[in-house]
């Protein structure tokens, strides 16, 4: 059980994660008294009637952690670097001694086997839509890395990129049995329903941007547009917050002329138990914010400046986790089918991630930290040295007369591999 619907003087609300539940509890906002949905019974209880909730309302902190973190890297503009993150992200999770499983759910554009390294994936996506296999453990692929594996999405299917209902709700259900510590989601650019229902399903959501005004613009959008999202679903059933959320000056594109702390004003007014709902919406969705391709400190700026407008307009505590500088080793391990954090684990760009895993991600002290990066540091070493190479030249067809090209192409050299087609193997796959 993972998120659940409360029922307070015949308004459903939800679904609220346990996370959430436990800080109404905490504030007195949520009761054992209080009604929920139980799935298994297909009925109302008393919250205090289900053992899953018992420890939401007692004193100890000890709060039965879910058994894997679901993180979704996402950030609207496309080019940002989700995708290098994410592999580097689950490369260093996966040193650390974690069993990390990352998912390619960029419907429209899976590339992330790619930056792995795998030319041809075995399973992708399309057969677990298409039913050919069951759960989402069938189509898990083995990386290079120990203890890291990848859920490879469907490249070059078009209907893929917009799936039924359905087919969204069994992934995001089978998403919790997938065996990991943890499952990192690459989403697509943009900020339509499947890629945001995607982000809103996950524990943590993690943005990306670069300090272009253009992406800066787009990631501040997904944030809202994902709140929007995410407080339209907990308030379907009450009306007058739903036409709140609807008005024209929140939900249009651009400026907005009423902030959140405006609207949270408004609900109270209408009822202050939903207000103390609404409000919980609001500080629980707390995004991380991951700044990529810094050039200089101007740079760092703009997440600053992300995290007070969202604060401002939005009412919600945006987590600048910190920066990755732009290092032209990133683009090296790219066309070296590599992740860069094992092309070279002492550039700028992998020192400025392994320090936000350490810290930011999770969570150890700066003492420990500096443990665990010496650790970090030692594994990703190993892992370097024990990667192959792939060479794509090697794959290239050699140039020969029975090119469709010979005698037309200006990099005709007989007999050696072709410097043009190299890059086959990857368009195939
Ligand atoms: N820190 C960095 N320094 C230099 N180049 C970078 C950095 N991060 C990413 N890049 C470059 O940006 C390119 C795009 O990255 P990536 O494919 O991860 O973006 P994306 O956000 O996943 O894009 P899409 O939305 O299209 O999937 C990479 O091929 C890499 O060359
Ligand atoms: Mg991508």
């Amino acid at each position: 059980m993972n998120s659940l619907f409360v029922r307070v003087d015949d308004k459903q609300y939800g679904p609220f994660s346990r996370h959430e539940l436990r800080g109404l509890a905490k504030k007195g906002k949520f009761t054992p008294g209080d009604w929920v949905w139980h799935d298994e019974d297909n009925a109302w209880v008393h919250a205090e009637q289900l053992n899953e909730l018992k420890s939401l309302f007692s004193d100890e902190s000890v709060f039965d952690a879910p058994k894997s973190t679901v993180m979704a890297i996402g950030g609207g503009k496309g080019g940002v670097g989700k995708t290098v993150m994410t592999a580097s992200i689950g490369v260093a999770l996966a040193s650390l001694g974690n069993k990390v499983v990352m998912v390619d759910a960029d419907l429209g554009g899976a590339n992330l086997h790619t930056v792995m390294g795998i030319l041809e994936p075995e399973y992708t996506f399309f057969d677990f839509y298409t039913l050919q296999r069951e759960s989402l453990n069938d189509i898990i692929l083995e990386t290079n890395v120990q203890n890291l594996g990848l859920i490879s999405g469907a490249c070059g299917t078009l209907g893929l990129a917009n799936p039924k209902y359905s087919q969204k709700l069994r992934f995001i259900k089978q998403l919790r049995s997938v065996d990991a510590d943890f499952l990192l989601l690459d989403l697509g650019a943009g900020s339509s329903y499947n890629i945001i229902d995607f982000f809103l399903a996950a524990d943590e959501g993690i943005i990306v941007t670069n300090p272009d005004p253009m992406a800066i613009q787009e990631a501040f959008n997904f944030i809202k547009v994902c709140l929007l999202r995410k407080l339209k679903r907990a308030f379907h059933g009450n009306k007058a917050v739903t036409a709140l959320l609807d008005h024209e000056e929140i939900t249009r594109p651009g400026r907005m002329q009423v902030t959140l702390a405006d609207v949270l004003e408004k609900v109270n007014e209408i009822d202050e138990r939903t207000g103390d709902f609404f409000q919980q919406v609001l500080e629980s969705y707390r995004p991380k914010l991951l700044l990529n391709m810094v050039a200089g400190p101007k740079d760092v700026k703009e997440g600053v400046a992300i995290q007070a407008a969202a604060a401002e307009i939005l009412n919600i505590d945006v987590n600048f986790i910190g920066f990755v500088s732009q290092d032209q080793s990133v683009r090296e391990a790219v066309r070296s089918l590599k992740p860069f954090l094992l092309q070279d684990p002492k550039s700028q760009a992998s020192q400025d991630l392994s320090k936000l895993i350490n810290v930011k991600m999770l969570g150890k002290s700066m003492f420990k930290s500096l443990w665990e990066k010496r650790k970090l540091h030692k594994r990703l070493q190993e892992e370097k040295n024990k990667y192959p190479e792939l060479n794509l030249s090697d794959k290239a067809p050699t140039c020969s007369v029975r090119c469709f090209y010979w005698g037309d192409c200006e990099y005709q050299n007989g007999g050696h591999p072709c410097t043009v087609r190299h890059l086959e193997p990857i368009f195939k796959g």
